[in-house]
């Protein structure tokens, strides 16, 4: 499974970058509004730290100008992922960024009906928002569910990536996993908890205090 991170903060995508455990970045409207940033400017400078996908979104709501709108934005850099709404707009603007070779991530999916029209459109990612459902009291993680079994009864919808995005808590990671889901974007936030765990914390001090008792150095002098 590969894994995004979902921020504008470049801040926090260059301590990702170092660990190595980055694939891509995602980013919305609203990630650019909390950033203060320059929207090009900053999903240039993405580009230039993330070698794999960096989705951009775009701003206008009729075809004719999101594929001029990401058009622009494809311009970036090669690793631009144009970000379309699942509109009927969104996907007409799929189909033609997709056939020009953009890569394409269709967002705002919130049903398995939507998910099978993004990849007959030829979106490269398909982003259904899992903590949205749940926040309106319906079960985000069984949408993923469903397109994973609907994308694997079609080969031709076999190029379409599940880009698990609006994910709250590791447990959304975990189970996003076991689903076969192709990518998690996970926010800063939620990536800090992936790593933590109580007893690892307790067994490291415990390891460590009783290291102290050797009175040894594994690098010695040297
Ligand atoms: C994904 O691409 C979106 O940017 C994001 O995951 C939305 O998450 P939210 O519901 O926490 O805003």
């Amino acid at each position: 499974m590969k894994f995004f991170i979902d921020t504008a903060a470049v801040d926090d995508i260059r301590e990702m970058v170092e660990t190595g455990l980055l694939d891509g970045v995602t980013t919305n409207p609203s990630l650019i509004a909390k950033s203060g940033r320059d929207f090009i400017e900053v999903i240039s400078e993405i580009c230039d730290i993330v070698e794999g996908p960096v989705s951009a979104e775009v701003a206008a709501t009729d075809a004719v100008e999101m594929i001029a709108e990401g058009r622009k934005l494809s311009a970036i850099a090669d690793n631009v992922a144009v970000k379309l709404p699942l509109t009927m707009d969104g996907l007409k603007a799929c189909r033609t960024l997709s056939d020009d070779g953009t890569s394409v991530n269709v967002t705002l999916c919130f049903s398995a009906a939507q998910a099978i029209l993004a990849a007959k459109a030829g979106a490269t990612f398909i982003s259904p928002f899992v903590g949205r459902l749940d926040d309106i009291g319906q079960d985000g993680m069984h949408l993923i569910e469903d397109i994973r079994v609907i994308y694997d009864n079609y080969e031709e919808f076999g190029g379409t990536q599940i880009l698990v995005a609006s994910i709250r808590s590791p447990g959304h990671v975990i189970e996003a996993a076991k689903l076969g889901a192709d990518v998690c974007t996970v926010p800063p936030s939620v990536i800090h908890q992936l790593v933590k765990h109580p007893l690892t914390d307790k067994g490291l001090a415990a390891f460590l205090a009783d290291w102290e008792k050797t009175g040894q150095s594994i690098l010695g002098d040297s």
